[in-house]
């Protein structure tokens, strides 16, 4: 599938644990050896999720592109992650094209890039949206969530040119009772949604490292892969 970015300018609507369930899921496919990045300084989860130190990161990666695998850890034997930089100046001194050098490279060993990123959408991110081939754009249930990311997509369409067809509305956490508010989306977005994810109460990010059990059989891991799925057959 090529790059796919996970965003959202909400905070905790779901960004990391779809980024993580969409690798997972996406490196399951023999042929597709799968990457997951952490583009996030605020200042991420994947260190301690993975259990991951400083002395492999984003950082080291972007200053020796041709040396990345030194700086990556593994997960299983398809999946891959690479840590982000916790510090937003580090981020910030990134160019555009140290960012798709690094892509470049990983790109020629690695399927699949999922890129999960942080609420404040910062140049970067941009850069990001625009060299990804897909988008998933995430929100959750509460109208507010829902017009500030109707309000990113517009910005990145019509400011930044990024192709519609590329974006993929998701609603996380939906629960049954929020039927209502779903026929209001409808009424202050024209974007379709592309995708709904059920709330799982008994989800929690721990799950990626202490239970891949748990993992492959939640409800959030199944839907994502439903979406994937049937996003490869549109
Ligand atoms: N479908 C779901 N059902 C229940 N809980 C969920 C679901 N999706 C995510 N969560 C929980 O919501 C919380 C926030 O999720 P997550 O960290 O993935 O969001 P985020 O958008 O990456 O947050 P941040 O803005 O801090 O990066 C976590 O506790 C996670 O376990
Ligand atoms: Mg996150």
């Amino acid at each position: 599938m090529g790059i796919i970015a996970v965003i959202s300018n909400k905070g905790g609507v779901g960004k990391t644990s779809i980024a993580l369930s969409t690798g997972f899921y996406l490196s399951k496919n023999p042929s597709s050896p799968t990457l997951i990045m952490e583009l996030d300084s605020s200042p991420g989860d994947f260190g301690p999720i993975f259990d991951i130190d400083g002395s492999r990161s984003l950082e080291f990666a972007i200053r020796f592109p041709l040396n990345f695998r030194n700086y990556l850890k593994k997960i299983e034997d398809n999946l891959y992650v690479l840590k982000g930089i916790p510090n937003p100046f580090v981020i910030e001194s990134i160019t555009v094209k140290e960012l798709s050098n690094l892509l470049g490279e990983i790109s020629s060993v690695y399927e699949n890039i999922v890129i999960d990123t942080q609420t404040v959408i910062n140049r970067i991110i941009i850069d990001v949206c625009m060299l990804a081939e897909r988008i998933m754009l995430i929100t959750d249930c509460c109208l507010e969530s829902v017009s500030r990311v109707v309000n990113l997509y517009e910005m990145l369409t019509d400011k930044y040119s990024v192709d519609k067809k590329k974006i993929n509305f998701i609603v996380n956490k939906k629960r049954l009772a929020d039927l209502f508010k779903l026929w209001d989306f409808s009424r202050i977005t024209e974007i379709p949604v592309d995708g709904f994810i059920s709330f799982d109460k008994s989800f929690n990010k721990n799950i990626f490292m202490a239970d891949r059990r748990k993992l492959y059989c939640s409800r959030l891991y199944k839907q994502i892969g439903r979406l994937i799925e049937n996003d490869c057959r549109k």
